[in-house]
């Protein structure tokens, strides 16, 4: 069934309880951003799944965390100095490949709601707006697709580029405004670290329209105090076991 993001996010709200978002897919269990991962989180039951974009050296849209390949693959060097077809042959665990954005948004569509996070810091991908926004229309998942950033000015750029995408800005620490900051950057969704979060910010994100999604609840601590602040959306990279507990 074909249900926005932002449905989703109005079915859970009216339900009490947060949307359950496997960040990088579900990573406890298999490597992360990978197609398996993603598979696996939707199989758990998450409302969202969450992935991390970058543009590789001919343009194209493709799934990892990090600027380099090292750390969750056997390739080397950084992302955007290789095609993507290079960074297909590559092994991104249990034999997966490094997945284009494409497949994904195919895999999330009628399922789960999708939220892209794009990787414009430290190293900025020129364009890579532009390219994702085409993407997402020519596929016909606007509405089902959220886009979040730590870099503020390309969601304030997406904004103005395509008014019917939801969109999130990150952060890791405690602001003294955070509802301006949503304002500013025209986003619907504060997207911060659950550590940085209070119940006071919460309330204040509402009160200016917005939703609170929170990363990375991982713990029992974490869990607890999402209880209390109660975001809208919550990710986790322990996907089964924290919707265990947010259903207990
Ligand atoms: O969803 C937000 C979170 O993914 C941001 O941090 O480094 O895990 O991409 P990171
Ligand atoms: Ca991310």
């Amino acid at each position: 069934m074909t249900e926005s993001i932002q449905a989703r996010y109005e079915a859970a709200h009216d339900e009490g309880r947060p949307l359950l978002g496997g960040h990088r897919g579900d990573p406890a269990h298999h490597p992360e951003n990978t197609m398996r991962s993603f598979r696996s989180a939707i199989a758990a039951g998450c409302d969202l799944i969450e992935c991390d974009v970058h543009l590789s050296s001919d343009g194209r849209l493709v799934v990892i965390h990090d600027h380099a390949l090292e750390r969750t693959t056997n390739g080397t060097g950084l992302v955007r100095d290789h095609s993507a077809a290079e960074l297909r042959r590559l092994d991104a665990g249990e034999g997966e490949h490094i997945p284009l954005l494409q497949e994904v948004v195919e895999l999330a569509i009628g399922k789960v709601g999708l939220v892209i996070e794009i990787k414009q810091v430290p190293i900025q991908y020129p364009g890579l707006e532009d390219k994702l926004v085409a993407m997402l229309r020519q596929l016909g998942a606007v509405s089902e697709c959220a886009v979040v950033s730590f870099h503020h000015p390309s969601i304030r750029q997406l904004r103005q580029m395509e008014p019917k995408l939801q969109l999130g800005i990150l952060e890791g620490a405690r602001p003294i405004d955070p509802a301006r900051m949503l304002r500013e950057a025209g986003a619907d969704v504060y997207s911060p670290h659950w550590g940085a979060t209070d119940p006071q910010l919460v309330k204040d994100i509402h009160a200016a329209g917005g939703a609170v999604g929170v990363w990375t609840v991982d713990d029992d601590a974490a869990v607890a105090w999402c209880r209390l602040c109660r975001p809208d959306s919550i990710f986790t990279n322990r996907p089964v076991e924290i919707g265990a507990a947010f259903r207990s």
